[in-house]
């Protein structure tokens, strides 16, 4: 199979690395000469750390090394059965690349985005037969993370649709099939343990200190008691404050305002005082090399309050998730262990504590903050009503 990826950026050249392991012949083009180059440098160091560390051989290097061509003009990807694009997250320039590529390429085929935010419809209603477009959401780091999102528009043909799943299997990865919708599955789903955090650490709940130890306490809690790799505010200094904070805000606009979505005013100032995180050596925590350590508070009591509503917003997000019909119930489970390394899927561990205890801890935080962020989900409480758990997981 012939495929293109446009754009040899952190997520191009890992989509690249992914098709031409899986033997396909991989076509990678970028506006900027640099990027091709830096790309490809990239590649071979990192096949070399998979020599040293004897996950693969110097045959199977040049192997896939040799199925990937570096191009510079996007009419040399005529040829391709698939293209999967991953340039800058602007609906007019995506759409002017993808116009100018369906003049060259056969009617059959596919193109597809990699996009994190913009819809697929948006997208596929620039070209001549949009029937032919699809989002293919990577996560990153591309060869690393099993999940694939795979996103069929309004307009896409199931013909495309099952022609992309099954070269996403091919291509050894989890595809999980979601529907055109903000945030799609993983970045809808993970909101609160990004949001509620936050709230928390504003509200200095259950004790909470300001300052460091406040965010070292709620990370220390996430992980030890939640069995997460890593707690939200180191995430988030990961991830970068000003880019998780952009999602965040996308994702609140592109649901209208939904307060479960609100952004937080913390987060803001950090990325407004250039606290981005570790790119920038300090975001929630100061990563000088002579900063003082931080320690949590590790307090049994206040640590499982924090756990708990963390998890059950969490738990409420996946079942509205399901609610919707965004995805069935195991490519919601499988999304968060798949795309972001969650311990357990969460609609399974809304059957291991009980959804009545789900319903409870919900309708306990609405008692309190009568906000709508913290409305149980129908699906939930008819589950309650009828003693059901989540089934097909
Ligand atoms: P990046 O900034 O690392 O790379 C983008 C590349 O596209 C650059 O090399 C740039 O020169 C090139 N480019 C820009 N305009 C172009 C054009 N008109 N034609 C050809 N090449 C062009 O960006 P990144 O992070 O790889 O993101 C790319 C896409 O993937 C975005 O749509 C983003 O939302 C999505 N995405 C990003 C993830 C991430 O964690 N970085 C995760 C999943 C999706």
């Amino acid at each position: 199979m012939n495929i293109a990826i446009i754009g040899a950026g952190t997520m191009g050249s890992g989509i690249a690395q992914v098709a031409a392991t899986a033997d396909c012949k991989v076509k990678l083009y970028d506006t900027k000469p640099e990027a091709l180059q830096e790309s490809e440098q990239a590649l071979t160091k990192i096949l070399n750390r998979l020599i040293e560390k004897e996950r693969i051989d110097q045959e199977e290097k040049n192997r896939i090394q040799s199925n990937i061509a570096y191009i510079e003009s996007l009419k040399d990807l005529a040829d391709a059965d698939l293209t999967i694009e991953a340039i800058v997250e602007n609906l007019d320039i995506k759409q002017k690349v993808f116009q100018e590529l369906e003049t060259y390429q056969s009617d059959e085929a596919i193109i597809a985005s990699n996009t994190s935010s913009l819809s697929i419809a948006s997208i596929a209603s620039c070209l001549q037969k949009p029937e032919r477009c699809i989002g293919i959401h990577f996560f990153n780091p591309a060869p690393l993370m099993p999940l694939v999102e795979i996103i069929p528009a309004v307009q896409t043909s199931e013909e495309v649709f099952q022609k992309v799943f099954s070269t996403i299997q091919n291509w050894k990865k989890v595809p999980v099939k979601a529907k055109d919708t903000p945030g799609f599955i993983v970045n809808r789903v993970a909101r609160p343990f990004y949001g509620e955090a936050l709230r928390i650490y504003e509200e200095s709940y259950a004790g909470l200190p300001e300052g460091e130890t406040g965010f070292a306490t709620i990370d220390w809690v996430m992980k030890q008691i939640g069995g997460f790799r890593m707690g939200p505010f180191q995430l988030m200094d990961f991830i970068g404050n000003d880019v998780n904070y952009t999602v965040t805000e996308t994702v609140f606009k592109a649901f209208y305002y939904d307060p479960r979505y609100k952004p937080s005013f913390t987060q803001k100032r950090h990325a407004e005082a250039g606290y981005l995180g570790r790119k920038s050596g300090r975001g929630f925590y100061n990563y000088a090399e002579d900063a003082k350590k931080v320690s949590p508070i590790k307090d049994a009591v206040m640590g499982e309050k924090i756990f708990n509503r963390i998890l059950v917003m969490l738990i409420n997000e996946a079942a509205d998730a399901l609610f919707l019909n965004i995805a069935t119930a195991k490519d919601i489970d499988l999304a968060m262990t798949k795309g972001v390394n969650y311990p357990k899927g969460l609609l399974a561990w809304a059957n291991e504590k009980g959804i009545d205890w789900c319903v409870d801890q919900m309708d306990e935080l609405y008692e309190l903050y009568r906000e709508d962020r913290y409305r149980c989900s129908p699906l939930l409480r008819q589950m309650k009503a009828n003693s059901e758990t989540f089934q097909n997981l």
